[in-house]
């Protein structure tokens, strides 16, 4: 075949190969069914590199013009009884369906991208996350930990596991949780990929599209955006300083006959408050009269700095009333993503089998480590540190926001747990605060995130105390000051005067 080429051309030596051969086909010249040269010594001819000929063949198979056989070579295949498809092209419309995505809901709430913040400001320090110091993360002990569990079990650690999680570390959760008063077998536990997926895992098993929810007002955002997503009429009962109002429960569940009730009773996401024991027992008496299933959330129940832990609901239930979940993701880890949840009865065995169909198992690899950090016992010491070590950085921000910011703002000293729940003075809404505060440099969760309306929140912010040392949170306390200041007396925001 000669193939003339222009070396000097833009075009790469590729395409001006595929090009000719191209032409050849479509003109009839090249008939079907005809094996081209080989890649090698069609390369020879024209005094091109291999790859250049294949690279040709290739972009001509992806044009469905020709075909390869392994070990035969490439032929030309008849003309095709289907209209070519259009080249990919930026701006080209989604195909229909892609496009019914985009026009029919149930959309998730989006919340303000505070990478932002990132760019512009060089020293940022964000109050917004969700989990404790990562600068605490054991991270060499668990590297150790990793290598002695792959010495020690070899090739069945890289296997799929057992579907309700490696056993081992069921009978290590079973025992840490009946030492915290709630007794359950092993048979009782189901290892998750963190607690996330425990609630999908109960909403795939318990309830349909349009079915009621009933939520704490405000509430975990990924549990509100989980439940819209799932298309759940969610409802939310408010909370006050001894948590969910279970006084107001009855009315609503004689109205719209929920279908779950999802709780946090522990150091709520993101009020901070305990439920108390009285709300707990009653809450529970509740859910037998109207058969209604909690969901309850105890995320961070170990990180508690003092007073005394409160029963879990499900220590408190009978039997088959409560699905309780916990996770590793806040009290070690989150990027381990393990978690549990420990329920009896039919829809244990329901959520084993769904947990199957979703992803088959948790890591097998991560939850023997796991089960080996736990057992030796770093992970309790791991805990006792950061309680005290966070227990200190929430003092810090108490201390910090009484002496710095305005007076009128309203806090409550949470026990435990991870966050500071603040409602600023009359008048000031923490969604025009944000964009302010960014550019001084500090972050916040803004409490719209956390409400079903987004207009309940505004007053309230959220603010994670665990995140950094004392001398970063005055730093960051100082900043919000700042930015208070700037949105009280009305400055432009600077992005918003450059036209930036
Ligand atoms: C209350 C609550 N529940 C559940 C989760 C999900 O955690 P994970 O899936 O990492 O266990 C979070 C994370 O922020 C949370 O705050």
């Amino acid at each position: 075949v000669h193939i003339p080429l222009d070396r000097q051309s833009p075009a790469p030596l590729y395409q001006q190969i595929a090009s000719f051969i191209r032409q050849g086909i479509q003109s009839g010249h090249l008939a079907p069914e005809l094996r081209l040269p080989s890649s090698r010594s069609l390369a020879k001819d024209l005094g091109v590199n291999r790859i250049t000929v294949e690279a040709a063949y290739a972009e001509l198979e992806s044009e469905g013009l020709v075909f390869s056989k392994v070990g035969s070579g490439t032929y030309v295949l008849p003309p095709s009884q289907f209209s070519p498809l259009p080249k990919a092209s930026p701006g080209a419309p989604w195909p229909l369906w892609q496009q019914e995505i985009q026009a029919n809901g149930p959309d998730v709430n989006k919340s303000p991208d505070l990478r932002l913040h990132e760019k512009r400001h060089p020293d940022p320090i964000s109050f917004a996350s969700g989990v404790g110091d990562y600068h605490r993360f054991p991270v060499e002990d668990f590297r150790k930990i990793l290598q002695s569990v792959m010495r020690r079990d070899g090739i069945s650690a890289l296997e799929y596991g057992e579907d309700s999680g490696y056993a081992p570390l069921r009978a290590t959760v079973a025992n840490v949780l009946s030492s915290q008063g709630l007794q359950v077998g092993s048979e009782n536990i189901l290892i998750t990929a963190g607690s996330q997926q425990s609630l999908a895992l109960v909403s795939q098993v318990l309830l349909k599209p349009g079915d009621a929810v009933l939520v704490e007002e405000p509430t975990y955002s990924g549990a509100l955006n989980l439940f819209q997503a799932l298309g759940l009429k969610i409802i939310g009962v408010p909370v006050d300083q001894r948590g969910l109002q279970v006084d107001s429960l009855e009315k609503l569940l004689q109205q719209v006959h929920p279908r779950l009730l999802y709780t946090i009773p522990n150091f709520q996401n993101p009020t901070g408050t305990c439920m108390s024991s009285p709300r707990r027992l009653q809450l529970i008496s509740l859910a037998d009269r109207y058969n209604l299933p909690i969901l309850e959330d105890d995320y961070v129940g170990d990180l508690r700095y003092e007073g005394h832990a409160l029963p879990s609901l499900k220590s408190l239930d009978p039997g088959g009333r409560v699905i309780y979940v916990s996770t590793f993701s806040k009290m070690l880890m989150p990027g381990l993503r393990v978690g549990f949840l420990a329920a009896e009865g039919p829809v244990y065995d329901r959520l084993v089998a769904y947990k199957r169909v979703n992803d088959l198992t948790t890591s097998n690899l991560i939850q023997r480590a796991l089960e080996a950090y736990v057992t030796v016992g770093r992970y309790q010491v791991h805990l006792q540190r950061s309680c005290q070590v966070y227990r200190k950085r929430r003092d810090a921000m108490m201390d910090e926001i009484e002496r710095l910011l305005p007076e009128g703002i309203q806090i409550s000293q949470p026990q435990g747990g991870l966050f500071i729940w603040l409602r600023l003075p009359e008048g000031l809404r923490a969604d025009e605060l944000l964009p302010y505060a960014i550019e001084e440099g500090v972050a916040f969760a803004p409490g719209s995130n956390f409400f079903l309306g987004s207009e309940a929140g505004s007053a309230f912010m959220r603010l994670n105390f665990t995140a950094h040392p004392p001398e970063t949170i005055h730093k960051g306390i100082k900043r919000l000051q700042k930015a208070i200041k700037r949105l009280e007396a009305g400055v432009n925001l600077e992005h918003a005067a450059n036209g930036r």
